[in-house]
Parts: structure tokens; sequence; C-alpha cells
């Protein structure tokens, strides 16, 4: 059994490590980059952003784990979801990507629920309904607003299928990524030529589709002399983050589900069957697991209000976490300790980037509600990490609606590690919740699916069994939950009573 790497592209940067034959981790090496926010709701980045932070997370592995290139026998690509990439006919970028929470086509997605004859029609053909984030809505802004640029496009890629194509000179995908396009057929997992042909799309601009553990590409001459892996390693199919997060969460069999607290916050829950909700109420698709789907509910802004948070009003626990040489999130979770569960009625509501589950709003809006004299800075900071936990209890409560077994909740990314928040998860989604051994979500998924594609295990469920465990578990309180419980429906109720105001601050500023 080889060592394999796996690469995560994500939004705020990329994060790579090497792990051996049982999965032990070797070596980790991340770097940051920036993302750009052009108007109010846009969100981009520059593809050459993440080829640089891959090759020097790369070298940077390579060189802290002693590995000789010759060592590596596989590599396994993750990254932020429904990012497109636009390249010309001799694979340049024409345009920053447009991401994932980008929320810029309310237009285009009307238009592509018509043009499928209504919601429901193109639920059947894809599994989802159209939604800002998603690429195909973001293909037609493209084509609609920037002319010049479309007749550049002749290829279109997923933000880690661009690193895949620079490594290795292969337009390729796989079928959990591509089921985030729209323009996967996640019943059949090929790609939809109704759907394509309806929006008048050219199925050449697509790339060849693989399943996650399978190998799609090898590392090229050029890719080679960039990263300094050696010529031929195999690079397999991989996943989008949150499939590859859930089998590095070893969410690869019902009855398990995560709830993720990265930049966004996820939901996820595996499925034996590709499934059809006619209303599309969470996303649908393909697992990083063959034979298998998924379902899962997002809240755009779960971690990343509490960044948010962080940057604009942090600054003193910035400061004094440099001083001791600690996580601001640290001390800013020390000072929310001092506000009691529900913060004394302060509500906040975490959409800083609109909406995606349940409300699938681009116009919705963030905002403290509750406030009174008596609330202090520990409020304001208790009340985000809550706020953001009930949009999370939003998406279990869709998953449990539709009748999936919950029996098990772990927790990942920076809501796992942090214990005021998981006390506070416990108690908010009104079961205990536990997290594992594996702390590295996507970028040990997709190694994991490198192991199984290169012959160090015979199936995905078989390398989590191996490698993946529970290790703590974070007991609900019932005093906490009780006032969780009657606090959650009027965070409902918010939304709901301000939904038409949000519309009107939108047409206010043009957002
Ligand atoms: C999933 C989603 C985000 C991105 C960014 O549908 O939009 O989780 O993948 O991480």
């Amino acid at each position: 059994m080889g060592v394999t790497l796996g690469i995560d592209i994500g939004t705020s940067g990329t994060k790579t490590l090497a792990i051996d034959g049982r999965g032990k981790i070797l070596a980790t090496a991340s770097s940051e980059y920036p993302c750009a926010h052009p108007k109010p709701g846009w969100s981009e980045q520059d593809p050459d952003l993440w080829w640089a932070a891959t090759v020097a997370t790369i070298r940077d592995v390579l060189s802290k784990a002693e590995l000789k290139p010759a060592e590596v026998s596989g590599v396994g690509l993750s990254g932020q979801m429904h990012g497109s990439v636009f390249l010309d006919a001799d694979g340049h970028v024409i345009r920053p990507a447009l991401l994932w929470n980008d929320q810029r086509t309310a237009a285009e997605c009307e238009e592509i629920e018509e043009k499928a004859g209504g919601r429901e029609g193109l639920i059947r053909m894809v599994g989802n309904p159209a939604l800002t984030g998603f690429t195909a809505p973001k293909i037609l802004w493209v084509r609609k607003h920037e002319p010049k640029n479309w007749d550049k496009v002749k290829h279109i890629l997923l933000p880690k299928d661009y690193i895949r194509y620079r490594l290795s000179g292969t337009f390729a995908t796989e079928v959990s990524d591509a089921s985030g396009t729209l323009l996967l057929d996640v019943a059949h997992r090929r790609w939809s030529k109704e759907l394509l042909r309806k929006l008048d799309l050219d199925a050449s601009l697509m790339p060849d589709c693989f399943e996650s553990p399978d190998v799609s590409a090898t590392v090229s001459a050029i890719g080679s002399e960039a990263s300094g892996l050696s010529i031929g390693t195999p690079i397999v199919g991989g996943a989008g983050d949150q499939p590859a997060g859930a089998v590095g969460n070893g969410i690869v069999r019902p009855g398990v589900v995560s709830a993720t607290m990265g930049t966004s916050g996820v939901v996820f829950a595996h499925t034996s069957e590709p499934g059809f909700d006619p209303l599309g109420r969470l996303q649908r698709g393909c697992h990083a697991v063959p034979g298998a789907w998924h379902v899962m509910g997002v809240v755009l802004a779960a971690g990343g209000s509490f960044q948010w948070l962080r940057n604009e009003l942090g600054d003193i626990e910035v400061e004094a976490a440099k001083a001791r040489h600690t996580d601001p999130y640290f001390l800013l979770t020390e000072e929310a300790a001092l506000a009691g569960p529900g913060c004394e009625g302060l509500f906040f509501l975490p959409y800083l980037t609109g909406e995606r589950t349940p409300h699938f709003d681009p116009q919705a809006r963030g905002g403290w509600i509750g406030l009174t004299v008596r609330h202090g800075r520990e409020h304001l900071i208790r009340s985000v990490l809550e706020g953001a936990t009930y949009a999370m209890r939003d998406c279990l409560e869709l998953i449990r609606e539709m009748g999936v077994d919950l029996a098990q909740i772990r927790l990942s990314g920076g809501g796992a590690r942090n214990p005021m928040w998981k006390q506070i998860q416990a108690d908010v989604y009104g079961q205990d919740v536990c997290t594992i051994n594996a702390g590295e979500g996507p970028a040990f998924g997709v190694a994991l699916l490198a192991q199984v594609g290169t012959g160090g295990f015979s199936s995905v469920p078989e390398a989590c069994d191996a490698t993946i465990e529970v290790v703590e578990t974070t007991k609900t309180e019932p005093a906490a939950r009780a006032i969780y419980d009657r606090s959650y429906p009027i965070f409902r109720k918010i939304y709901r009573d301000l939904k038409g105001t949000f519309r009107e601050i939108a047409e206010l500023v043009g957002g």
C-alpha cells in the first residue's frame, strides 16, 4: 500500500495532505488566498491562485513527509463545488471563476426552470432545482452578459477539475461534483443530454465524467515539473468538497450523517437511492461511493458568519490571540460562554450571502434581532454561533422529514474543534453529537479515494471502516435544549416575517 495525496481547493485556501496505506496522516500543508466580491452578491476567484497554492502545498507536503515523488502512488482532488472555470481552445482561463456563493444568477435560474418545463421537470432531469450558486446558471450569465468572453469558451471545468487539467492536461470530472452543475442526470450518473439541448449548450464543453475512486488522468511532464510529482502518477476522480468531506467523516452508510461547519455549513446524509422530491428542498447528488447518492442542506455562511464577526468586530481578540499565541476564535468563544443559552432573546440571522437551504433566497440578509441594553459583546458573539446552528437545524429538520435515519450526527469543520460550539450543536440539534479521529475532512476523504483507486482498499466503505472511528461524544444538556426548542421556532419566524423587507433592501442597493 503506497502513500496517497489529498488536495482540497477551498474557498479561503488550499490544503494538501499525505496519508499512508493505513490512513495515517504523514504531513499537511495549506496556503490561503483571497476571494473577490466586485459587486454585492458577486463572488469570484482567479484559478491561478488555486494552482499556485496547489503546487506550493504539494511541494511542502513532499518535503515535510520526506517523500520521494515515486513513493506517491496516487492523488485525489477535492474542491469548492459549483464554481465555473471558463477556458479557451488553448486551455487558458478567460475570466475569473464565478464561485458557489455568487448570487448574481436569479434571472438565469428562472430561465433554466422555464426552458426545462418548470421546476418539477428540471428536478426530474437533474435531481435539483435551479439554485443561484450552481454552475449552469453561471454559464448562462456569462453567455448573456459577456458575449465576447463566451465566444472564446471551449471548456468549462469545476475548480478541482481545473487543477486536474493543470496537473495532467486532461479535461475530466467525476459524478459527485458534476451533480452540482445542474447538468448531470443524477439518477443515471451521466451528463443530461436533454437539459444541455434545452439550454442550447454544446455537450463538448463538458469534461468526461468518472466515478470518484476511478483513475481519471495521470500527471503530465508539465504537471510534474510544476508540482514535483512523478510523471504518470494516477489522479483519481476525487469529489466535491462536501461528498469528499463525507467520505473523510465515514458517511458512507445510511443512519450516519455529518454536520460540517466550514465557511458554509452542510448537513450531509448518504442514501441508497437517487430519490425525488418535486419541491427540491434539499440538494441531491451522486455520492463519491459508486452506486450511492446523497442528500444535503447547505447554509451559505455558517462558519463564514463567525469569520465575518472575527474580521469586523474581533480586533481585540485577534490582537490578544497574537500575544497569547492562541486562536482568536477560542478567545471569542471564551467570551461567548459568559452569555447563557438563547442569549436572553437575541437572535442572529446568518444570511450574510443570501441563503440556500431552506429558503433558496439570494436576497435574504443577515442581522441581529432582539437587542436590548442588557445585551453585551458576549451575547453578540454567542448569538452568531447559535444563529448559524439554528440554520443547520433547518437542514436537519428537512432531512428528518424525508424519513432519513439520523441515528448518529458526526461533527466536522471549525464547529467540531471548538468545545463550546460542539455543545451548542448538541443542544440545538436536540441529540448527542460525536467527533471522529480524522479531522481533515475533504483532503483526507480524497486521499482515501486515491487509496481505493490505486488498490489500497477494495471499496470506499472498507477504506472508511479501516481508518475512521468515533473518538468523543458530546451529550445534550436538557436545560439548554429546552431553551433552544422554544427559541428555534422564533428563529424560523423571523425570516418569514422579514422576507418582504429583505427584498426591498436588496432593491434599494441593487443587489
Ligand atoms: C455545496 C456548496 C459549498 C461549496 C463550498 O453545495 O456550495 O459547500 O462546496 O465549500
